[in-house]
């Protein structure tokens, strides 16, 4: 059940390079598309999606920062000035902001390359996701094309540890990577390509399951 009529998605994933960024900033921007009042909150040291805001300029989705002791409060803060839409990206091997993040979302994606080393990554991350019992779904990400047995093994070791799978996933797209650089999303680099669609089909299903748990 969401916490309050705005909503606030946290991004969370022990694994560097995973994708969190870069899906905060796409959900964040396609949210703001949907006239949502959307802000990211960037609780990584790295400030990348900070970072990502300085390229951007002006244009919306705002982003701030916050070390995760202050989240809470910057998310009252940001609703209080009309924010109906929070993302919170959060760093790697970040205990304390995981937590935090997860304690303050009212859903919780994983984005997960299916790889190995990535997928053992999540225990952690799924121990804290069973205990907060937030909603959360592993998002497979970077999927290489055509890697269905991969996919399908990834699916199963996140199963196996009691976490649920966004039927949406990834692909491994180079939109998702030159659209970052530049300071935008793939759906403003190339509206019509693979990534913009895979955005838009997770911003539809995440509508679709917060929905669902408002009862
Ligand atoms: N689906 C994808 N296809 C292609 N490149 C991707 C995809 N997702 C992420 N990338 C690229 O992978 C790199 C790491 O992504 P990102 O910065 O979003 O990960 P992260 O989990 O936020 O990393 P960190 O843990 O360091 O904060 C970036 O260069 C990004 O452009
Ligand atoms: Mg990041």
């Amino acid at each position: 059940m969401p916490k309050s009529n705005s909503i606030t998605v946290a991004i969370v994933s022990q694994k560097g390079g995973s994708g969190k960024t870069t899906l905060a900033v796409n959900l964040a921007t396609r949210a703001a598309a949907a006239k949502h009042e959307s802000c990211v909150v960037d609780t990584d040291p790295q400030a990348t999606a900070a970072a990502w805001s300085d390229w951007r300029g002006d244009f919306l989705p705002v982003v701030v920062t916050a070390p995760p002791a202050r989240l809470g409060r910057t998310i009252e803060s940001a609703k209080k000035n009309g924010v109906d839409f929070v993302v919170v990206d959060t760093p790697p091997h970040a205990d304390a902001a995981a937590r935090e993040a997860i304690k303050a979302a009212d859903i919780v994606l994983i984005p997960t390359r299916p790889r190995a080393f990535d997928l053992a990554a999540l225990e952690p991350i799924a121990d804290l996701v069973n205990y907060a019992k937030t909603p959360a779904y592993v998002v497979l990400n970077a999927v290489p094309t055509g890697a269905t047995k991969l996919a399908e093994d990834a699916r199963k070791a996140a199963r196996q540890m009691g976490l649920e799978i966004c039927p949406v996933e990834l692909g491994e797209r180079a939109d998702f990577h030159r659209s970052s650089a530049k300071g935008e999303t793939a759906s403003e680099l190339a509206p019509d390509g693979k990534a913009a669609g895979e955005i838009d089909m997770l911003w539809k299903w995440l509508n679709k399951s917060l929905k669902k748990s408002k009862g």
